[in-house]
């Protein structure tokens, strides 16, 4: 079976061509240069954007895997949750295909394929959906998710955990707009934590809703109040900013981590399966890894390429649905 997968529900454009699980192609155009200056997406702008780029990337994404529209089995699409106008573009397009090729088409739930892009593993003849053991206790970490899942089927995705307030990856980028270091704020306030030298003087920023041992809800937004704080009282220098990014990023993680931890020990599964942007950070990631194999707990981490928006893993889960 061959299948386009289609992604616009934020501000990343993606095309990808999947055979029965093997990626052929994955296209992706970004916006996010567009947004930067404004300190987060803008709806109106990722739409237009969108308009502009569906087509050149679905026919760029053909073109890398070799094939034509003619030789498409299935058009998967995002359809839900997403930015409305974004999802609208992909949505429609998908639709169009479908309609005039006469092939089925899918709509995948966006949380649910970035937890299924940690099964796309790097295999000699390229990346492939690995065989998926159920059930596991998935969790997506993006700019608009922070959920954390039961998952007993492709289709069966039960909602154990989730935010209260902002997401995860939208916390990253406040403090990132609060100290004025463009956006997205993910990988900049990675960079800057990296950079603080004295890393025993930690801020103490807030650790939300840890108390409660059988709490798997998240809620960011005191963290952020904290930080704005910090940082009015600071005297606003770069050394005040690394600082706050590296006490922020501790904080952050030290939260996911123990709700992940929480998740696994309270349902008793001992499998951990990640996606989303803010899987791309590297202390994130190298302190879960720790913390599972101490624990004996299996963890999956998807690739680098993966982690944020992309339409291989709408594909590949879009395919298992049908199957
Ligand atoms: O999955 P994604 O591309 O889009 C959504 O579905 O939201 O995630 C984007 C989010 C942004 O909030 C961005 O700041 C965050 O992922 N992100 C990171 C890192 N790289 C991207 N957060 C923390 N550390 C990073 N290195
Ligand atoms: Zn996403």
């Amino acid at each position: 079976m061959i299948t386009l997968g289609i992604e616009t529900s934020c501000d990343e454009t993606s095309a990808a061509v999947i055979a029965s699980g093997r990626v052929l192609s994955s296209e992706i155009s970004s916006s996010v240069h567009l947004h930067s200056r404004y300190g987060g997406v803008i709806p109106e702008i990722a739409c237009r954007f969108h308009v502009e780029y569906i087509f050149p990337v679905v026919k760029k994404a053909l073109e890398d895997a070799g094939r034509t529209i003619n030789e498409i089995d299935l058009v998967a699409v995002t359809g839900q949750p997403g930015l409305p106008g974004s999802l609208l573009v992909g949505g429609a397009f998908a639709r169009g295909l479908s309609f005039a090729r006469g092939v089925p088409l899918i709509e995948v739930n966006h949380a649910h394929a970035h937890i299924v892009s940690c099964f796309l593993k790097k295999k000699e003849e390229g990346d492939i959906l690995i065989e998926v053991v159920f059930p596991f206790i998935g969790a997506v970490a993006s700019g608009g998710h922070t959920s954390i899942y039961v998952c007993k089927s492709f289709r069966d995705f039960t909602l154990i955990g989730s935010t209260r307030d902002d997401a995860v990856g939208e916390a990253f980028d406040k403090v990132a707009k609060i100290l004025e270091l463009g956006y997205p704020g993910g990988p900049v306030v990675e960079e800057r934590a990296l950079d603080y030298v004295d890393k025993h003087d930690d801020a103490g920023f807030p650790r939300a809703l840890l108390e409660d041992k059988d709490d798997l809800d998240f809620s960011f937004s005191g963290i952020k109040t904290a930080v704005m704080r910090y940082w009015q009282k600071s005297g606003k220098t770069d050394f005040e900013r690394n600082k706050i990014c590296f006490s922020f990023q501790e904080a952050v993680v030290d939260i996911v981590e123990e709700k992940l931890i929480r998740a696994v020990k309270k349902t008793g599964i001992r499998k951990l399966a990640l996606g989303g942007g803010v899987i791309n950070n590297q202390n994130f990631r190298e302190r879960l890894l720790a913390r599972c194999e101490k624990e004996t707990i299996e963890l999956f981490l998807p690739r680098r390429e993966y982690c944020s928006d992309n339409a291989a893993m709408v594909a590949a889960l879009g395919e298992r649905l049908v199957c």
